[in-house]
């Protein structure tokens, strides 16, 4: 697996302290408040873990899965709900725990579908921010690092579902997509 790792863009070290860092300032900013963490599966998964378990204030945890890109590095455009929320978030206040905006194509489509259930506020915490590629505006709440044009894996993230148990970030080589 580490051989079709070009270089590490974030290390296991850099990712846990920014992830504290945002998990301190959503326990600031939702204190007292009824907040629901919203995971996009799967990428999100890692993110939604560790960001968790450095938020010190009550929180439901509920999980949504979403079409990804397939075997592909880059987005269809076209977004599906495959697995729904457990419970409705209407007048509650929900955070949209996301691993990456990269078009803004999936944020766009969920803020959207999120919104039209009527919770209390609605913001977006995402790993990692593309900004490069966007195709919409997005404007995310919580934001752990910039990356620049590159595909990248681990911590969650895949390429054709592998990759995502690396505890770092680190770009693919290009020739592994390539094939
Ligand atoms: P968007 O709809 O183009 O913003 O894409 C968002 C989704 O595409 C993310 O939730 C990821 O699952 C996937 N994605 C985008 N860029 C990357 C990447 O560099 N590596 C792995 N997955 C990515
Ligand atoms: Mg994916």
């Amino acid at each position: 697996m580490l051989e079709d790792i070009d270089r590490v863009l974030l290390t296991e070290e850099q990712i846990q302290k920014r992830v504290s860092e945002l998990g301190a300032e959503i326990s600031r900013d939702y204190a007292g408040k009824d907040l629901v963490l919203v995971c996009i599966l799967k990428g999100a998964l890692c993110f939604m873990a560790d960001l968790s378990r450095n938020i010190t204030i009550p929180v439901d945890m509920d999980f949504m899965a979403i079409s990804s890109y397939g075997a592909s590095t880059k987005s269809s455009g076209e977004v599906r709900i495959l697995q729904d929320l457990d419970a409705p978030i209407a007048n509650r206040h929900v955070l949209i725990v996301e691993d990456i905006v990269d078009s803004g194509l999936t944020l766009k489509y969920l803020v959207d579908n999120l919104s039209a259930r009527r919770p209390a506020s609605l913001k977006i915490a995402t790993l990692l921010d593309k900004p490069a590629r966007r195709l919409v505006p997005i404007a995310t709440d919580y934001n752990g690092f910039q990356i620049p044009d590159e595909f990248v894996v681990g911590y969650g993230l895949d390429y054709a579902e592998k990759y995502r148990n690396l505890p770092f970030i680190g770009i693919l080589k290009p020739e592994i997509y390539k094939k």
